[in-house]
């Protein structure tokens, strides 16, 4: 045993006033004793699970009052500090009750979901682990490559070579893999971007579709791409890789360096997957990379049904993922996979000296996801809440969690054909589906988008069902892409319900006032709506469909013009 250094007196131990306190005595702004935290831990576990059980039975949304708005917009921060529990106070009173509702089953707006409960903790439990993902010997990086190796199983990409890190979102695993294909673009092109950028040099085209994510345009212009080539869409919202093949020919004739392709694994709108087998061999013939925006709908490729839809997405070059989205994994997680991993780390590595370790000693490890990003310290909450979630639900489970939203699209499909009044306007394989509002005797289009963009927003606000819109060919169409994961029949009826009622509302003349919840309680009043058939294992899925204009629209518009109708002639409620 190794005898004790005796203690040396420097004579400091009374900071000999080069400190003004004795900081022994002084307890941290920040400091909380062991069973406060646990007290106040078990105390806001209980009140969020109370308001988690009550919630598919609140409205959807509800919109923030004034008085709450304005209180935040003006608070100040506190001159002397608060006790935690008088902080958590604050948020029950001012933030918990006026969130914007997508864990609540009738959310069908957007592509946001719910997130589910273990995620939560997940989020929690990474939380009081406070561990960056940069990278090292420890555990959360094994945890992240796991799941980059699950997500990369699930879409087909080949284990060996296959690289990828996760994210914040899908716009930013979109834009990661521009990042990547730039600098693999610059590089057959003869320039290394990293060196030169962009300047000087020929400009790098990009194609997508014009159903592509605004996402990829935002990308396009931050990465200085400038504006992408948009390429039209057949009759079924997919790429038509003709008009591609023509556009490329042309811009090389024109002295353009094409290099990029941006297609979809579920467009935004309509859920179209874009004929990613064609694409690619067209890729390889032309020397492109192929990216594949799956941030919507990649995970449909776990329904057998969908599956060969997506055939053609395990050639792709890069691809973006959603856990936050269709895995109900709690905001945020994307995912940036690249098929050619090396080219991941020649993007983004660089190593200052600040950051760097003798390689295989200390914690040094052997992975860093630091160098596969433009982050350095980076949130591991990503990876473990997909974690937990694919743990929690296992292959066979992600496959029915998928399945289950599909087969309920179908059958708000089939509750929108049997309502009189509803009109679908737009149907895809996934589960975004684009229906409105058609009062009997109704033709006029404008009127229409006026009207449905009217009962969007009282929807909101009424709080039964929460949908956003969008354009499809001019008409603007209520979008259902509901997903969540305990997402029923009932919900899909409430849904059609909700829209059926607001429009009777709108055309009555007597619009709802803000804040008036109206929530009518029978999510089970379905009597004249047919029942769920969900669609049998092995049947063919269609491809995204857009429904004929004439046919489904002159059903509605054979009946007589009613009081009703003539009253919309009127409407001046209704935002342009
Ligand atoms: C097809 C598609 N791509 C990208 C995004 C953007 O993803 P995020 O909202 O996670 O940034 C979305 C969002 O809905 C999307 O539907």
């Amino acid at each position: 045993m190794r005898p004790a250094v005796p203690p040396v007196d420097i004579g400091l131990d009374e900071c000999n006033g080069t400190i003004p306190e004795r900081y022994s005595t002084i307890r941290s702004p920040f400091f909380m004793d062991d069973l406060a935290f646990r007290n106040l831990g078990h105390q806001l576990v209980d009140i969020l699970a109370a308001y988690l059980e009550k919630l598919p039975d609140e409205p959807v949304y509800r919109p923030l009052p004034a008085a709450v708005q304005k209180e935040l917009a003006t608070m100040t921060i506190p001159a002397e500090g608060m006790v935690p529990e008088d902080v958590i106070a604050g948020f029950l009173r001012l933030v918990l009750p006026y969130g914007r509702g997508q864990n609540h089953p009738c959310f069908a707006a957007f592509v946001d979901p719910a997130a589910s409960k273990l995620s939560m903790l997940a989020a929690f439990a990474a939380a009081v682990t406070n561990t960056s993902g940069a990278g090292g010997s420890y555990a959360a990086i094994y945890v992240e490559q796991a799941v980059i190796r699950w997500l990369a199983e699930i879409v087909g990409f080949p284990a060996d070579g296959t690289d990828g890190v996760l994210l914040g979102g899908g716009s930013d695993a979109n834009r990661h893999c521009l990042e990547v294909a730039r600098y693999w673009g610059a590089k057959v092109n003869g320039w290394d971007v990293r060196t030169e950028g962009l300047h000087g040099h020929p400009q790098l085209t990009m194609y997508m579709s014009e159903e592509g994510h605004s996402c990829l345009e935002k990308a396009a212009f931050t990465l200085g791409l400038g504006a992408p080539r948009k390429i039209r869409v057949d009759d079924d919202f997919r790429m038509n890789v003709d008009d591609l093949e023509a556009a490329i020919v042309a811009d090389r004739r024109a002295g353009g360096r094409p290099f990029l392709v941006a297609a979809n694994a579920g467009s935004v709108k309509t859920g179209a997957i874009d004929p990613l087998d064609d694409l690619a061999e067209l890729c390889q013939q032309e020397h492109l990379w192929l990216h594949v925006d799956g941030a919507y709908g990649g995970f449909g490729v776990l329904d057998p049904r969908a599956a060969p839809l997506y055939a053609g997405l395990e050639r792709a070059d890069s691809l973006a993922l959603d856990p936050h989205k269709w895995l109900s994994v709690a905001i945020g997680c994307s995912c940036a996979l690249v098929r050619d991993g090396a080219l991941l780390q020649d993007t983004y590595k660089l190593i200052p000296s600040y950051l760097s370790l003798p390689p295989g000693q200390g914690f040094a490890g052997d992975v860093w996801y630091s160098h596969r990003s433009a982050e350095q310290t980076r949130d591991s909450g990503r990876a473990l809440k997909t974690f937990w979630n694919m743990q929690q639900a296992g292959k066979a489970g992600l496959v029915d969690h998928v399945r289950r939203h599909i087969d309920l699209a179908r059958y708000l499909e089939q509750v929108i054909e049997a309502t009189p009044d509803l009109q679908l306007l737009a149907s895809g394989p996934l589960t975004a589906v684009c229906f409105r509002y058609v009062p009997a005797g109704e033709t006029g289009d404008e009127r229409l988008n006026r009207l449905n963009q009217a009962i969007a927003a009282d929807l909101q606000v009424e709080g039964r069902a929460f949908l956003a819109g969008t354009d499809i060919r001019g008409r603007f169409g209520l979008r259902s892409c509901a997903l969540h994961y305990d997402l029923d029949e009932r919900h899909v009826r409430e849904i059609a319900h909700a829209v059926r009622d607001a429009g009777h509302r709108r055309v009555g003349a007597t619009p709802l006032k803000e804040g008036a919840h109206q929530r009518a309680t029978a999510l089970g009043s379905a009597a004249a709506l047919p029942e769920i058939t969900p669609i049998p294992a092995g049947a063919d899925l269609p491809a995204a469909a857009a429904v004929p204009a004439t046919a489904a629209h002159t059903s509605r518009t054979a009946r007589p013009a009613s009081a009703a109708s003539a009253a919309l002639t009127e409407e001046t409620t209704c935002p342009s």
